[in-house]
């Protein structure tokens, strides 16, 4: 029997879209030449997904941590993420994607917030599958936040969570976590919704990754027994 998801619904897939940086450095290239060869893959999973029983998608764009990084790089990356936006909002509302975004607003560039904001609305319908692009993200910030409000259940907590990383429609635990680039870590993405996910590290850098590989990933899930902590197949409660 095939692994489903914790709730028996369609699958959380999360992504670290690692490797960009020396995908470039390897070619003599600028960093940002690899964060720009690495939108063409996130377009390829984006298209591939829902055929592959993914339902929801979450992205890792941009970590707190990566506002470390020199300035100009963090401003390519502001300005790539703000054309992804623009070009692709249209396309994602005609193929019934939902686009929405998480993380802290607040250090944000004023017309990357715009375009966000602009492509979260033109979306909202979209069902086919639920696009969350993480930017200016930290798992560990996010649980702090969530739990200074300290809701007594976690269904509640859940939603403290979500309103914690600013995001209006709460996602499920994570599934299914993927990372590129050859580490084997999770780097504060979503540590509290991969508490149960497996976890799939793959050599390959990000703008090398295809749909194939996004396909092949959901197999080997497939391929896991998940017995949250239980001694049966798919106890999950
Ligand atoms: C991932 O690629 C994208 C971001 C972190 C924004 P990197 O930029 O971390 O690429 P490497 O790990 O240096 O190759
Ligand atoms: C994680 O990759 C962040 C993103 C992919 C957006 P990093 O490259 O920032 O992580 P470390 O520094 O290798 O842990
Ligand atoms: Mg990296």
């Amino acid at each position: 029997m095939q692994s489903t998801s914790a709730s028996g619904d369609a699958l959380h897939v999360a992504i670290i879209m690692d490797g960009n940086g020396r995908w470039a450095e390897a070619r003599r290239l600028p960093r940002a030449a690899g964060h720009r060869a690495g939108v063409e893959a996130v377009r390829r999973v984006v298209s591939a997904a829902p055929a592959l029983g993914i339902g929801t998608l979450s992205l890792y764009a941009l970590s707190s941590d990566n506002l470390k990084r020199p300035r100009e790089e963090v401003e390519a990356l502001f300005d790539l993420i703000r054309a992804y936006l623009d070009d692709e909002a249209a396309r994602c509302a005609r193929r019934d994607v939902r686009l929405t975004f998480f993380g802290r607003r607040d250090r944000l560039p004023a017309d990357l917030l715009d375009s966000l904001a602009r492509a979260e609305s033109r979306t909202e319908h979209g069902r086919t599958l639920h696009l969350r692009i993480a930017v200016d993200y930290s798992g560990r910030d996010t649980i702090v936040r969530a739990a200074s409000n300290a809701p007594g259940s976690r269904r509640a907590f859940g939603r403290a969570l979500a309103r914690a990383m600013n995001e209006r429609v709460p996602a499920p635990a994570v599934d299914l976590l993927v990372r590129t680039g050859g580490e084997r870590r999770l780097s504060d993405f979503l540590l509290y919704e991969c508490a149960y996910a497996e976890l799939v590290f793959l050599d390959r850098p990000w703008p090398e990754f295809q749909a194939t590989e996004l396909a092949e990933s959901v197999a080997e899930f497939h391929r896991r027994e998940r017995r949250f902590g239980a001694l049966t197949r798919h106890a999950a409660s």
